[in-house]
């Protein structure tokens, strides 16, 4: 096991849309109904942005990060990195952080994108702790925003009601010592192969845009849903496994399970799983649906204001999603 890591969750923040979506308005346009939806996924409704309103990928982060960086007690001018995962960016170029950096920032930081689906809040948090461990950074800004919207394909039943758009966004900050909040251990994986398990497959090189992609539908998330769903099961059980066994830490002292909200059962799976009752693993996929990137940090804006999180406690991520790529983080707050 690794060392205990002095970084901390110094604000959390987080913006949806207005439009709320419920089930029943698929059901006129689709071979779907809100008991399939409830009963398969645990969603009742989700959030549509609207980019003519400013809810654009940028825009959702940049509410949430106003938000995050008062909570920590900061200015937008004490954040020295921006990481923003995303999958759907405010433009292919620049970064979707550029964005953020340009409406918060009234100097210069370095900024930049990560992308890994679903686990990509998890991967940029970990890679916050390892910038802040270089001694160069000391508040990070980590950001999970995404609008799903614009890469869901709205006639295919079995993604168009699963995905929602929304924001959330952390400030991680280095801590002196480790005997208070830190990073207690982590994981961060990925496998390639599971590529076309769940992918947009025009829109990059490989497939470039043309009639043809657009004519196709290329341009949307194509998802094998149930595979994905056996391998969330699968690398959930195992993220759980890994931290428990490596860390020693009984799964009843972990106050708060926090996992990316894909399914209610892949959900349900993995708390089975620790022995956990429900009200130890947070759920909000009622109200927003998968929200990719921006599920955890939403999630977690959501249990530090109404006092879920308290200092002290021991909080697990965990995530798994497109790549595949999966990746956990055992966090004393
Ligand atoms: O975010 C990280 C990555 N994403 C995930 O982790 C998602 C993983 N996958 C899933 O959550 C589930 O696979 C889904 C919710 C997408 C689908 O649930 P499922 O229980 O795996 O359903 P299925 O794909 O096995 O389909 C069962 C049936 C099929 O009909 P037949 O072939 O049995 O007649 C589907 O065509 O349900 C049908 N179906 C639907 N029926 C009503 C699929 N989508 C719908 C729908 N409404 N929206």
């Amino acid at each position: 096991m690794h060392e205990p890591l002095g970084i901390r969750i110094s604000g959390t923040g987080r913006a949806v849309p207005e439009r709320v979506v419920h089930n029943r308005e698929f059901e006129s346009r689709l071979e779907t109904n809100d008991q399939w939806i409830r009963e398969r996924t645990g969603i009742i409704e989700r959030r549509y942005a609207n980019p003519a309103k400013g809810e654009t990928t940028a825009g959702l982060a940049v509410k949430a990060s106003r938000l995050a960086i008062e909570a920590a007690g900061l200015t937008p001018d004490d954040i020295d990195l921006i990481i923003v995962a995303t999958i759907t960016p405010e433009a292919i170029l620049p970064s979707t952080a550029c964005f953020v950096q340009q409406e918060l920032c009234s100097k210069p930081v370095p900024a930049y994108d990560l992308v890994a689906a679903c686990s990509g809040f998890v991967y940029s948090l970990l890679t916050a702790g390892a910038m802040i461990n270089t001694g160069r950074y000391q508040n990070v800004l980590v950001i999970g925003s995404e609008v799903m919207t614009i890469i869901t394909d709205m006639e295919d039943r079995a993604t168009a009601i699963l995905f929602g758009d929304g924001a959330g966004a952390a400030v991680i900050s280095g801590t002196p010592d480790t005997s208070g909040p830190a990073l207690l251990h982590s994981i961060m994986s990925a496998e390639g192969s599971g590529d076309s398990m769940l992918h947009v497959p025009a829109g990059g090189s490989r497939v470039p845009t043309s009639q043809m992609t657009l004519n196709e539908r290329l341009h949307y998330v194509k998802m094998n849903g149930r595979e994905v769903y056996k391998k969330a099961v699968k690398r959930n059980h195992d993220l759980v496994d890994q931290t428990l066994s490596e860390t020693g830490v009984d799964p009843n002292d972990i106050k708060l399970v926090i996992p990316h909200q894909s399914n209610l059962r892949i959900i349900n799976s993995a708390r089975e799983r620790m022995g956990l009752p429900e009200d130890r693993v947070y759920m909000n996929i009622d109200r927003f649906g998968n929200t990719s990137g921006a599920s955890i940090p939403i999630c977690l804006d959501e249990c530090f204001r109404s006092g879920r999180i308290q200092s002290g406690d021991l909080l697990l991520l965990i995530a798994f999603g497109a790549g595949f790529t999966w990746g956990s983080a055992l966090l004393r707050v």
